[in-house]
C-alpha cells in the first residue's frame, strides 16, 4: 500500500488487517492516521468517545471487571481506555497485530494478545463466558472486506459472561450515510466540505460490494435475538465526529 499522506482519503477506503500492520510500521503517519482516520476525525474527541462506551458497556463503569478490545489499534483511544481501566481496576485484555500492541504502553493490568481475532482457538477457550466487556469500535467495516461478519460476532459472544455486553461501536452503515446525504443538514454539510454548491450524489441502482448497510446491520439484531441476547440499535453522542452515518449496536448475553 502506498503511504504517501497526499491522497490520505483516497487510501482510507479499503483497510485490511495487513494494510494496518504497514500503516503501524510507517513512521510518517500520525497515530490517528496508522488506525486509518485523518487527524481531524479523531483530534479532540477520544474523552467523548470513552464516555460514550462507557454509557454503553456497564461493565466498563464498574470496578474490578475483565474488558477485551478487538482491534484495539494504536490511537489515544487505546490510550485513554488503558487509563480509564487503569482508574476502574479493570484487567484489560487487547486484541490486535504485533505491529499494533507494540506502539501502547506495557501495564501489569494489560495482557496483550497479537492475532488477527477469531483466528486463536487457543486465547477463545481460555477465555470463553469469562469477559464482562467487550468492546469492537470501529473495527467491523474492515472485517467485512476479507472474512465473515457473523463468524466474527460469533466467536466474540462466546467470550461474554453472562450479563456481559458486547459493543460494536462505530459502524459505518451505507444507508444512513445516504439518508444523511439526502437530508438539508446532510447537503450543506458537503457544501461546506467541498466548498462548492453542488448536491451530493446520492446512487440507488447500485450494489454497495463491502459496505455494511441497513440490511447488515438488521440480519445482526435479528440474528443475535433469535439465539437468546438482547440486541439493540443505538446511536452515537452528537458530539462525535462522525454521528450523522455511524452508529453502534449493543449486544447483552443474559444472567
Ligand atoms: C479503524 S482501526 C480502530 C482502532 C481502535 N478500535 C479505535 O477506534 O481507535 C481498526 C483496527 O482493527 C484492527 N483489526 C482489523 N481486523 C482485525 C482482526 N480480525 N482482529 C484484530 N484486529 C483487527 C486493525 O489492525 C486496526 O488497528
Amino acid at each position: 500500500m502506498n503511504t504517501n499522506k497526499t491522497d490520505i482519503f483516497q487510501r482510507l477506503k479499503r483497510v485490511t488487517f495487513e494494510d494496518f500492520k504497514q500503516m503501524a510500521l510507517d513512521n510518517t503517519l500520525s497515530t490517528h492516521e496508522k488506525i486509518g482516520f485523518p487527524d481531524s476525525y479523531r483530534q479532540d474527541y477520544t474523552k467523548a468517545i470513552v464516555e460514550d462506551i462507557s454509557r454503553k458497556i456497564p461493565a466498563f463503569a464498574e470496578r474490578q471487571k475483565t474488558i477485551l478490545d478487538i482491534g484495539c489499534g494504536c490511537d489515544e483511544l487505546a490510550i485513554n481506555i488503558i487509563k480509564y481501566c487503569e482508574k476502574q481496576q479493570h484487567r484489560l485484555i487487547l486484541i490486535d497485530s504485533n505491529e499494533m500492541l507494540s506502539l501502547l504502553p506495557n501495564y501489569e493490568f494489560v495482557e496483550k494478545y497479537p492475532c488477527k481475532f477469531p483466528e486463536n482457538d487457543t486465547f477463545i477457550s481460555r477465555y470463553r463466558d469469562s469477559v464482562n466487556g467487550i468492546l469492537v469500535y470501529s473495527v467491523l467495516q474492515h472485517i467485512i472486506l476479507e472474512a465473515n461478519l457473523f463468524s466474527f460476532i460469533d466467536k466474540a459472544l462466546e467470550l461474554l459472561k453472562a450479563g456481559g455486553t458486547l459493543l460494536l461501536g462505530d459502524i459505518p452503515n451505507i444507508s444512513k450515510r445516504k439518508r444523511f446525504f439526502s437530508s438539508p443538514s446532510g447537503i450543506k454539510t458537503h457544501q461546506n466540505f467541498t466548498g462548492t454548491d453542488e448536491i451530493p450524489q446520492i446512487k440507488f441502482l447500485n450494489i454497495e460490494h463491502e459496505k455494511i448497510d441497513d440490511a447488515i446491520v438488521f440480519a445482526i439484531l435479528q440474528r443475535y435475538r433469535s439465539f437468546g441476547f438482547e440486541t439493540y440499535l443505538v446511536p452515537q453522542h452528537t458530539t462525535l465526529p462522525m454521528a450523522t452515518r455511524r452508529e453502534d449496536i449493543v449486544i447483552v448475553k443474559p444472567q
